[in-house]
């Protein structure tokens, strides 16, 4: 059996636990918005037409921020449309996913569903196809008080209080040619620096995303980065970053290393945003929105049924049903995430229900976790305090795509009265012994040890099987003179959180 041992160091802080690091993302696609958070025919549809057993379901995933309304739906979205008497909003063609938005739900409506899951918005203006005026418009209908004509229109419309956005994302995936609207490094670095000083002339607090390329495979990728930055480097605050993986040719070993790749990704965009810096003589540093990252079958979804002509709402697309690898993988990157949290200070699993989600519905019927959904409501609830950079003795092996990844990989959080371990063992076949030197939390007890595995690690959840993939508890864990021990079954995540006696 593979042995590590893991050393833990209370002073080896990398930085704060940031809540911004559990944002998610609901974007109008496929059934995320209409029959995912929105059903007013729905048993459980309070007033307003949400789904409580989804909200229920939200708030114990733990999600914190929420970017919306896209992704690549903003780059063709007019927000007028989507405010107002829900009679008169205009049917409208989304090009993006090739489908009709009825407009039902707009930024008041979403307003009031991230107040019943407690949870921050984060909105994206349509910089690709609109321009600096209509951002000017919507800053206005959404955070201005009152006794202007868009805050006032906003009133009359039944939202008195404002709605306070302070993250604004200028644009989306800019570089892509697939997005209505995509552009050059150029172009789109002196509009986002336009957009960016006009709309924090109207409020120096906010808090502002430029696009960074839609992905390191990109072409684009780092000149990409280099070119938006020299030019929008003072006004904005984030550079984003987006990330999907998914396992190729059967490959399972590349794919559980996935988390390797995108440490490697955040160090590229950080040295490009740096080296921008530092020819500003600029003491700002740029910090990173890793505003879409998931598993995502991407490849089978372009060949699949999906794609037609026909104008639908509310399509059935990108309804991925994840496997305990994918929730190794997600909870293995979330690690990443934590790891990075000195300067990787917001991120967003994209999605959040239905559209590559951990959240699932069925329109009239029930909601349910997919695999992935534990690793990160876990990781959500666990987390605090500080991030504690672990020292890791672990056997390596050779991914196709990766190169050498650690069998195993870890992080640590800590603050005054618990911690939490958060493990990945990497291995396609055996178990791992792990033993964590824990002496310097100074904590004596372990309160919960979780593992997520499964003899068939493609097992998943399903309508017909909600529950066949769980966390159990892992009683193999066990703290004796500041050392805590652990088995990891192959293809497995886990969390250990520890207490006072
Ligand atoms: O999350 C799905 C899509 O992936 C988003 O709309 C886009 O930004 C990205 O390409």
């Amino acid at each position: 059996m593979p042995r590590a041992h893991i050393e833990l160091d209370r002073r080896a802080v990398i930085g704060p636990v940031r809540r911004r690091t559990f944002g998610s993302f609901v974007e109008h696609l496929g059934r995320c918005v209409y029959t995912g958070l929105y059903e007013p025919d729905h048993p459980t549809a309070n007033p307003d037409g949400f789904r409580m057993d989804v909200v229920e379901l939200v708030r114990e995933l733990g999600s914190t921020t929420v970017r919306y309304p896209g992704g690549n739906f903003v780059s063709g979205f007019r927000w007028e449309d989507s405010v107002g008497p829900r009679a008169s909003r205009p049917v409208r063609r989304d090009l993006s996913w090739h489908s009709l938005e009825s407009n039902q739900v707009g930024l008041d409506e979403f307003a009031k569903w991230l107040k019943l899951t407690d949870s921050e918005l984060m909105l994206a203006v349509n910089v690709a196809t609109r321009g600096i005026l209509p951002a000017l418009d919507l800053l206005e209908y959404a955070n201005h008080p009152s006794g202007t004509a868009l805050s006032d229109l906003r009133i009359a419309n039944g939202t008195p209080e404002p709605h306070d956005v302070r993250m604004w994302c200028l644009g989306n995936e800019m570089d892509g040619p697939w997005q209505t609207g995509f552009m050059t490094a150029e172009d789109y670095g002196k509009l986002a620096a336009r957009t960016a000083a006009a709309m924090k002339a109207a409020d120096k607090d906010l808090e502002l995303v430029v696009c960074g390329s839609s992905g390191s495979g990109m072409p684009t990728f780092g000149d990409w980065e280099r070119t938006v930055l020299e030019h929008s480097y003072d006004h904005v605050d984030y550079v984003s970053c987006h990330a999907y993986y998914q396992v190729h040719d059967g490959d399972l070993g590349s794919f559980l290393a996935s988390a390797t790749d995108m440490d490697y990704f955040i160090d590229t965009v950080l040295a490009t945003a740096d080296h921008v810096g530092h020819k500003k003589r600029s003491s700002k540093k740029i910090n990173i929105s890793f505003d879409e990252w998931n598993v995502w079958y991407l490849k089978e979804h372009q060949e699949s049924e999906e794609v037609n002509e026909e104008w639908r709402h509310a399509p059935r697309q990108l309804e991925d049903q994840y496997t305990v690898a994918d929730a190794v993988v997600v909870g293995n990157l979330l690690m990443t995430l934590l790891k990075r949290s000195d300067r990787v200070t917001s991120a967003s699993l994209a999605q959040l229900v239905n559209v590559i989600a951990p959240i699932m519905t069925e329109p009239g019927g029930p909601a349910w976790r997919q695999t992935t959904f534990y690793p990160f409501s876990i990781t959500s609830r666990l987390a605090s305090g500080e991030v504690i950079r672990p020292v890791i003795d672990a056997p390596a092996y050779l991914t196709a795509r990766h190169g050498e990844a650690s069998v195993i990989d870890a992080v640590a959080t800590a603050d005054e009265d618990r911690a939490a371990v958060f493990l990945v063992n990497r291995d396609l076949s055996e178990p791992a012994r792990v033993t964590i030197d824990v002496r310097s939390l100074a904590l004596s007890r372990i309160v919960e040890a979780v593992t997520l595995a499964d003899s068939d690690p493609y097992a998943r959840n399903t309508l017909a099987q909600q529950l066949r993939v769980t966390p159990a508890a892992n009683t193999s864990a066990a703290l004796a003179d500041g050392v805590l021990s652990i088995e990891l079954p192959p293809v497995s995540w886990t969390a250990i959180s520890l207490g006072r006696g």
